[in-house]
């Protein structure tokens, strides 16, 4: 190293910066997640503040705006009615449920959109869980993969571009791929959630689809937070069972793991900016204590520099409108 070397000489005035700057945010790499609810009226979430549970009417509306603010992808979480929940949560499977409505109507006002579909039960398990409960409290894996695959087809079929799967059962991503392949939807991509942790940061999100496990919790198949080890091996599975996309999730209280995950795959990986993420920037900037647009764009970079090449956020038409200005 040169001593006279001064590393202030690349940051001296904003052009500088601009030349030397590794990490750059673009609106085109991120995935802007929309709950979708039955009624016919729009729904500000209590437990999000700026989110809303959309009818379908204005789920297309919002996918429109998004749109323009220069988001290319959605991901889908809907809000199903209680009368429709049930222990195997069958309602996941119905060509004529509301995610598969949601699909059709936003391909049909907008063809270009990518549309990211969530396969996992628990918005429709009247237990609350990812998976198929069993009498002694086990989540069943392989019905569970049965019926995910069956969702995935469904989902598949009503034109979603890429399949979701953020249920963590063990050999989901080949059983699906499978599915998918002999019903000749060679073309549907699989994003992975592959090392999604059990994380207290979806507490809202559980809010706004009132989705919380009635029993127990997701840690005999969500990851446990003391680990990254364990998110390698979950990266070698899904990558030998035919993912196109990994997922690290939450985002950024693991930035250690999406670093680790980057060096380990060629595959592309998305970090989701979970809802409790969300609330904690929300949260502090609507009572004054941080300044919004800062801390927001600093979070994204963050999990952009850490290695992820796509980001899911709700704060995605905001931050995409911040850019831009
Ligand atoms: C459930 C699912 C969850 C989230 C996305 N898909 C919640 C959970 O696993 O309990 C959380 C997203 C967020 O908190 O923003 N399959």
């Amino acid at each position: 190293m040169d001593l006279r070397s001064r590393p202030r000489r690349n940051r001296k005035n904003a052009a500088i910066r601009a030349l030397v700057r590794e990490t750059r945010l673009d609106p085109s790499h991120w995935i802007y997640p929309l709950f979708v609810h039955e009624e016919s009226t729009d729904a500000p979430i209590a437990s999000m503040p700026g989110c809303s549970r959309w009818s379908l009417a204005g789920l297309v509306d919002e996918v429109g705006r998004a749109r323009d603010d220069g988001i290319g992808a959605v991901v889908l979480f809907p809000a199903i009615v209680d009368a429709k929940k049930s222990p195997e949560g069958v309602e996941a499977v119905n060509p004529d449920g509301l995610v598969p409505r949601a699909i059709a109507a936003i391909k049909k006002a907008y063809p270009e959109m990518q549309v990211v579909t969530d396969v996992a039960l628990d918005p429709y398990s009247s237990d609350g869980h990812d998976g198929i409960l069993a009498p002694d409290g086990r989540i069943l894996n392989d019905p569970t993969v049965e019926v995910l695959c069956r969702q995935a087809v469904m989902q598949a079929r009503a034109g979603a571009d890429v399949i979701a799967p953020s249920d963590m059962m063990d050999g989901r991503v080949a059983a699906i791929r499978t599915a998918l392949d002999a019903e000749r939807f060679t073309e549907v991509s699989i994003l992975a959630y592959t090392a999604k942790y059990a994380s207290a940061f979806y507490g809202p999100f559980r809010g706004a689809l009132d989705s919380a496990p009635k029993s127990g919790d997701k840690k005999t198949y969500q990851m446990d937070a003391a680990n990254v080890r364990e998110a390698l091996r979950e990266v070698e599975h899904d990558e030998a069972e035919g993912a196109d996309m990994l997922m690290v999730k939450p985002a950024g209280a693991y930035l250690d793991v999406i670093a680790a995950v980057r060096e380990h795959t060629a595959l592309p990986i998305a970090a989701y900016q979970v809802s409790g993420e969300y609330l904690m920037l929300k949260a502090a900037s609507e009572a004054g204590w941080l300044d919004e647009r800062a801390v927001v764009l600093e979070s994204l970079t963050a999990i952009h520099r850490a290695g992820a090449d796509i980001i899911l956020t709700y704060f995605a038409r905001q931050a995409a409108q911040w850019l831009a200005t």
